[in-house]
């Protein structure tokens, strides 16, 4: 009988860009000089890179097309209304604003909205989110189920905000929540899905609580996706109606455009309420540009209104995704701990089990990201204890219930070949972990957002 066809990549490759190998002896040095932060190493001193799938990808043939016909105008660029029909057509919002990446877009949205005493329920805050929130004396409340902080347990949607959380903050603190923020998916817990189920119900609770619910959307079509494989009432929906479903229960949203919709920069917020619009026009003027452009060139709104098609198709989605599965269910077939099931832009490597000898203190995480590139030159994340940062009042450490090393697939630029050279550098380092005794102490750091900048030196 004939033999089922091996999956392949819905794509070829036009264009290719060099990467540099080095040896274990110049990434000793280098690593040294860079502070043992990843963050401080110049791209070329990296053989593959894992560091994030935001503004990393490749953009397709018919994207640099599209970056021939930007228009530059400063004001109603017709850029400015393809973003529009794509924002329109796919996640059904009638007002946009363009900002230059998510954070910024936080920034105005947030500037709108949030007070000093807030508190924004959620699900696992992405750092930047937090941080805006943070920074406005608000406090972010995790809401997150409690599947999700158990790597080895199998959940379909580990990014589920659990309705008890939910129902209890509303309770005890209405007055002070002004909205709702869903991350879908859900980065902080491993690129995990929200199920559209535990969305209609977040918009139920808010509702019956006058409450907005906006979507944090980095990785929409990602979550889109595992709705279609993961919830039997949707297994017949198209990606778009999935999103157009998804959508439905937000009243605005976020969107850092480096990851769904595969441009290298941009981002946006939509929204439904005229008046919510203007009010966040003032601050999108102050802080990014004028409302038809807010940041982002007109190419890039070009590149960015038809990223929002291709991140939305479904054979572009399985193939990335499925390389992403590729390298995980490696890493779990060598016995590595990774948070299970495996997300949708990352690989998320449990560093509490892996270097459990390791004491918390000296990050685990970071450890273990050091470690892996002296042994391959691959560079990946910490999301751990240096990016959970101190408490903003007690100025402690804040250790996190996962202490987690992402490995971050950017979409369309690396083949499995280079996942199999990461899988095989993972388990030559879990073979050898015993000989690895210490991990690092901080030597300086700023007062927010420290791992990007932070001075690390060996315990
Ligand atoms: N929200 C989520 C869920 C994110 O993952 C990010 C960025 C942002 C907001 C902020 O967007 O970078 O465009 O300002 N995540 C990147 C990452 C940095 O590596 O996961 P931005």
């Amino acid at each position: 009988s004939a033999m089922e066809l091996p999956f392949a990549e819905s794509y070829k490759i036009k264009m290719v860009e060099p990467i540099r190998k080095s040896t274990r002896e110049e990434r000793e040095r280098w690593i040294r000089e860079a502070d043992y932060n990843l963050f401080k190493l110049s791209s070329d001193k990296v053989f593959i890179d894992l560091l994030t799938d935001s503004g990393t990808g490749a953009m397709s043939d018919r994207q640099w097309s599209e970056m021939m016909l930007g228009d530059e105008s400063y004001a109603g660029a017709s850029s400015y209304f393809k973003m529009k029909e794509a924002i329109r057509e796919i996640l059904g919002f009638e007002y946009f604003l363009p900002t230059h990446q998510g954070r910024a877009a936080e920034n105005v949205l947030f500037s709108a909205l949030i007070h000093e005493g807030d508190i924004i329920p959620g699900n696992s805050h992405f750092d930047t989110t937090k941080g805006h929130i943070e920074f406005r004396k608000a406090t972010a409340c995790d809401c997150t189920i409690d599947e999700a902080f158990d790597t080895q347990k199998d959940h379909p949607f580990k990014g589920n905000v659990d309705p008890v959380k939910l129902e209890n903050i509303l309770k005890s603190s209405a007055d002070r929540i002004p909205f709702i923020i869903v991350t879908v998916t859900c980065n902080s817990s491993g690129g995990q899905p929200v199920s559209l189920e535990n969305l209609r119900m977040i918009r139920q609770i808010a509702n019956r609580y006058g409450k907005m619910v906006i979507f944090d959307s980095a990785r929409f079509a990602e979550n889109a996706y595992f709705i279609k494989l993961r919830e039997p009432a949707c297994r017949d929906l198209s990606i778009r109606q999935i999103v157009s479903e998804m959508f439905a229960c937000a009243d605005a949203m976020t969107m850092s455009a480096k990851k769904d919709a595969i441009v290298n920069m941009g981002g946006f917020i939509a929204m439904r309420s005229e008046e919510l619009f203007s009010k966040a026009c003032v601050y999108n003027i102050m802080f990014e540009g004028y409302i038809t452009y807010g940041g982002m060139s007109g190419r890039d709104m070009n590149a960015l209104a038809l990223g929002l098609y291709e991140g939305t198709e479904f054979d572009y989605l399985e193939t990335r995704i499925r390389q992403v599965e590729y390298l995980g269910n490696k890493l779990m077939d060598m016995g590595i701990p990774v948070q299970r099931p495996i997300g949708g832009h990352a690989v998320f490597v449990d560093a509490k089990r892996f270097l459990s000898h390791i004491p918390k203190e000296e990050f685990q995480a970071q450890t273990l990201a050091i470690e892996l590139y002296l042994e391959a030159g691959v560079r990946a994340v910490e999301i751990g204890t240096l990016l959970a940062d101190r408490d903003p009042v007690t100025r402690e450490n804040r250790y996190p219930a996962l202490e987690l090393m992402r490995l971050a697939i950017p979409r369309r630029v690396y083949t499995n070949n280079h996942m199999d050279l990461v899988a095989t550098a993972l388990k030559n380092i879990f073979d050898r972990k015993s000989a690895i005794q210490k991990g690092y102490r901080i030597k300086a750091e700023a007062p927010i957002m420290r791992h990007f900048t932070v001075a690390l030196e060996p315990a």
